[in-house]
């Protein structure tokens, strides 16, 4: 993945897209509104937000200017590979001779090669904004940043999951290890975190051990290849958020989360399923859901039922099965972000008009962009949510 040839622009013009990059700058205050002085930090802890800068949670300059510096330095194969890992999310999971004539008998393999591609330049985009934990969260607070709504639902999950110092918890499909740090630094648990990706392992590796999370481990592995290298009964607690929809069997996944908790464990995932209003043979849904699986990047589209049922059938006991956001829709904080990435496409597309930035800079934001407003009104129909929650637990004997 990363050892490519010639970047497009191995010179950059450092000075100049930064200057011109102000508007970007104005635009991420707004979206990241009131959590960026210690007064106002304190005055959030008053009223129940979190303080997101005291929470393990990212500097969100310096990230910002990483994420940038990466992508400028992409290779043209890069940048190929993830407009060509778009394939897998016209596929489903549930119809195997389509992915079989698509890509052929080692669909599997190839998937996983999609993912990688995708998920190596994807986790930089997504720093670009304040989705660096690649997850828009359930909105648990209408007037919290969606960082800050990423903050309240990682704590969220730690109670229910019971979370108390020195547990060993697992985290499947890690990405760069934020959520990871944020645990440790709210509950002192120590995470395994699991990603196909060997770019946001290392990013994970490094963020947790410079903030001194040390027992925070990362592991390179592709969760459709069962079984997971760890002993029965090894972790305390398991939780995921949004990447179950890139499992192609979750019920042998299950199995094997079941195999790898102890006794009493905790299990939550949050995820994206389609609702009993949507309906397959409506020629709209259909359509939207045509458009919006590729923006989310999802390629299997299970239902909370089926989730239930592949629990069960693990040997869990489902303790709560709903929806957490604020009257049940995420819509608000899809349209903060769709908001702001619109904006930034404005900017980014003039930039590279004006030679400041690299052409693929325009292919990789038109493909970021597109269909925002799909989900948003997918999401306020109540079709589908990307933030179903389910408690579950593996009993005591
Ligand atoms: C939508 S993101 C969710 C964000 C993530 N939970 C976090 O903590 O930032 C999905 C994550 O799952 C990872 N992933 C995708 N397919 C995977 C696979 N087959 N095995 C392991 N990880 C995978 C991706 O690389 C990405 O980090």
């Amino acid at each position: 993945m990363e050892t490519q040839t010639t970047p497009y622009h191995a010179s950059g013009r450092d000075s100049d897209s930064s200057g011109s990059l102000n508007a970007i700058v104005n635009e991420k205050h707004k979206l990241a509104a009131g959590s960026t002085t210690s007064s106002t930090s304190t005055r959030r802890r008053r009223s129940g937000l979190p303080d997101a800068q005291n929470s393990a949670s990212p500097k969100r300059w310096k990230t910002f200017w990483e994420a940038f510096r990466y992508l400028q330095n992409l290779t043209p194969k890069q940048v190929d590979d993830f407009m060509a890992s778009y394939v897998i999310y016209n596929l489903d999971w549930s119809n195997e001779k389509q992915m079989v004539d698509e890509l052929g008998p080692d669909y599997q393999k190839k998937v996983g090669e999609c993912l990688q591609a995708y998920y190596g330049v994807l986790n930089h985009l997504c720093a670009l904004g304040d989705v660096e934990k690649m997850y828009i969260p359930p909105l648990m607070n209408k007037k919290a940043t969606v960082l800050e709504n990423q903050l309240l639902y990682e704590e969220s999950i730690a109670e229910d999951i019971g979370l108390a110092p020195g547990d060993k918890v697992l985290d499947l499909g890690c990405g760069r290890g934020r959520v990871a740090a944020h645990m440790a630094q709210y509950s002192g648990v120590h995470i395994t975190g699991l990603n196909i990706d060997p770019n946001q392992i290392s990013q994970a590796q490094t963020f947790n051990e410079n903030l001194g999370f040390t027992n925070n481990r990362f592991l390179v592995q592709d969760f459709n290849n069962l079984p997971l290298p760890f002993e029965d009964s090894s972790f305390d607690a398991f939780f995921e958020i949004q990447a179950l929809s890139l499992c192609k069997d979750i019920a042998a996944l299950f199995r094997e989360i079941y195999r790898v908790l102890k006794p009493g464990a905790k299990f939550s995932l949050l995820d994206w399923v389609s609702l009993p209003a949507y309906d397959a043979s409506n020629p709209e849904h259909a359509q939207l859901m045509r458009r919006v699986k590729p923006l989310i990047g999802a390629i299997g589209t299970p239902t909370p039922k089926l989730l239930e049922e592949c629990l069960s059938a693990a040997g869990f006991s489902v303790l709560r099965s709903d929806i957490p956001s604020e009257g049940g829709l995420q819509a608000p904080l899809i349209d903060k972000v769709d908001h702001y990435f619109r904006f930034m496409r404005q900017v980014i597309l003039g930039l590279v008009k004006a030679h400041v930035l690299p052409r693929h800079f325009k292919t990789l934001i038109n493909r970021l962009c597109l269909d925002g407003e799909a989900f948003l009104k997918m999401d306020n129909m109540r079709l589908v949510t990307t933030t179903y929650r389910i408690i579950a637990q593996k009993p005591a004997q």
